[in-house]
């Protein structure tokens, strides 16, 4: 959850000359030819949708989203086109971080259902040829997980060598934590047990203490759980915070890195606490463990990387032995729309050794992308260029939900409001993350539709409009421009898997690619990321393609063609053509 991308957004509409006229010039990023569909995993283009299970749909009025609420949308999910669903944690947790303090990795939270709802939602998903994902949180548990409670109880309990403990140093008669290490949520890393005269490690809450994954019997109990799930049907796992697994065996101070954290505490080097070696003979030892089930399960990651080529390691290597899936949070996590720098971005992703990453722009830990790229005059036409970017990728991406319907962030005005303990203690200058976890918009009925009761969180205002029912009904509306480009992406050979070819690699306004099949047949995109008309020069042979004539797909804002080689695009327009 580090590097948190916030709101309101920095972005400043580029104030340039109105036409430019440009040539495109064809830079190929991806000079092998995509590998034959049929050889390729299930998830190689897949568009992986993300449940907030607190917030998606609620069937029993309590207020709170529950596995069976999810199974009475599964047809909409089906309609939209997605191939698997990843879901928020559900397991038995005192919700100190909302399911991301675990106290029992093998059941429901009664407020989520049950196993039974849990399988029946495999079976509805199955047959609707969706897969589930599980959010697995593997590097800390609840304080009140017996593992936790009996390892605080005595240090010859047996699983008290499952978490990180330290004795600390002693400081004029006082006991002191070991290091300066400062949790994610604010004051010391390390909190003191009398029954055992130690402190324990937590990079997050108080509550989530940090399991010692240096402990072979940690990996084996883990391994135990996702066992567990896979033979309920599950289809792999999204693993929490995998970077953070490990942390230095010395555990020595953390170098300042300058300045105070939105909780006051001092900025501090991760190099000690992140993405330490070890870490990847962890995931490897995974990945090599539940190879045999099905289909072999997939692992995705929460990788934050300060750029995407980083990722690389993520994979293993030649061997590819780690996961299939980093996720990509430097593509989609910043809030300025720039075409210079999602061309980089994507050639990046392309370049990947192991294969492109899951790429995406929201998830439930960062303000929305609608405001983040928003200026708040053109959100909607900026947003369908994001989708565009997204859906048109060669990549498996994430779609968060409520993103395809712009969704805002509706965060809290009061403190008294707020539910994120991170917003509690970041208050006033880190609000949180609620506003990104406000109830699913169904419909303009009380509540959106959300709920019976009365929802954890308040619907976010607006939603008599934003909303699926009464996107459904509106060709111009962003649900069903994802709706398209979906369709687009699962019918089109050149969406699926065709290579991707940069083009106008010196437009510093309009973004623009081809993506070619080895037939030269293909799909063309551009999007203008300025506040002014541009205009291009199309050339279909440059870019790979054996014929000239573009035939628009989908064009945003209203309708617009190529005249000929001359495309003119207006503010923030998205073009997507075929070229024959
Ligand atoms: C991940 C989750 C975030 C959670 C944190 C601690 O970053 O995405 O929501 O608070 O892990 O488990």
């Amino acid at each position: 959850m580090p590097e948190r991308a916030h709101r309101p957004s920095r972005w400043q509409p580029l104030r340039h000359a109105a036409l430019v006229a440009l040539a495109l010039a064809a830079t190929p990023l991806a000079a092998a030819p995509p590998a034959a569909a049929a050889s390729e995993p299930w998830w190689a283009h897949a568009v992986i949708y993300e449940i907030y299970t607190r917030s998606f749909q609620d069937s029993n009025g309590d207020g709170v989203g529950d596995l069976a609420g999810i199974v009475s949308r599964l047809d909409y999910l089906q309609s939209l086109g997605v191939d698997a669903l990843w879901l928020t944690p559900f397991f038995p947790s005192p919700q100190v971080d909302f399911g991301y303090d675990v106290r029992d990795y093998e059941n429901v939270d009664p407020q989520y259902g049950s196993l039974a709802d849990f399988d029946r939602l495999v079976a509805e998903a199955r047959k609707r040829d969706m897969r589930v994902i599980l959010d697995l949180v593997l590097n800390h548990t609840s304080e009140q997980h017996p593992w936790f409670v009996e390892a605080a109880r005595s240090r010859s309990a047996p699983s008290h060598g499952w978490y990180v403990w330290s004795e600390g140093r002693r400081e004029g008669g006082m006991r002191r934590p070991p290091n300066n290490w400062v949790s994610q949520f604010g004051g010391s890393a390390w909190e003191y047990v009398p029954a055992v005269q130690q402190f324990y490690y937590h990079r997050f809450f108080r509550a989530q203490p940090d399991l010692n994954w240096r402990n072979p019997q940690v990996e084996h109990a883990m391994l135990e759980v996702m066992r567990f799930w896979l033979d309920r049907g599950a289809a792999g796992f999204r693993l929490d915070a995998v970077s953070a697994l490990v942390e230095d065996a010395q555990l020595r101070n953390a170098a300042p890195l300058g300045g105070r954290t939105a909780q006051g505490d001092a900025r501090l080097s991760d190099a000690y606490t992140a993405n330490l070696p070890e870490t990847h003979a962890i995931v490897r030892r995974i990945r090599k463990a539940l190879g045999h089930y099905g289909e072999g399960p997939l692992l995705i990651a929460e990788t934050y990387a300060q750029s995407t080529a980083q990722l690389a390691p993520w994979y293993g290597g030649a061997r590819r032995d780690e996961l299939q899936l980093p996720m990509d949070t430097a593509f989609g996590f910043g809030d300025r729309l720039d075409a210079r720098e999602f061309r980089r971005r994507l050639g990046e992703a392309a370049a990947l050794p192991g294969g492109e990453p899951l790429l995406l722009f929201d998830n439930h830990d960062h303000a929305r992308s609608w405001d983040r790229y928003g200026d708040g005059v053109h959100n909607a036409e900026i947003a369908k260029i994001l989708a565009t970017m997204l859906l048109t990728s060669r990549s498996p991406v994430l779609i968060y939900q409520g993103e395809e319907l712009g969704q805002p962030t509706a965060t809290a005005a009061r403190v008294e409001d707020v539910r994120d303990p991170l917003g509690i203690t970041g208050w006033p200058k880190e609000k949180g993350r609620d506003g990104e976890r406000t109830p699913m918009q169904w419909d303009a009925s009380a509540q959106a539709g959300f709920t019976s009761g009365r929802p954890w969180l308040p619907v976010a205002t607006g939603f008599e409009a934003v909303n699926v029912r009464t996107e459904l009904t509106d060709a111009d509306s962003l649900l069903t421009w994802h709706k398209k480009l979906i369709a687009l992406r699962r019918g089109d050979p050149a969406l699926r898997s065709g290579r991707l070819v940069m083009l106008d690699a010196a437009n510093t306004h309009v973004l623009s690619y081809a993506r070619v099949t080895s037939e030269g047949s293909g799909i063309l995109v551009a999007l203008n990321m300025s506040a002014q008309p541009q205009t291009l020069t199309l050339s279909g042979t440059a870019a790979g393609f054996a014929g000239n004539r573009f035939r628009t797909l989908m064009s945003s804002p209203g309708e617009f063609a190529a005249a000929g080689t001359r495309l003119s695009l207006p503010p923030y327009g998205a073009w997507v053509a075929a070229v024959e």
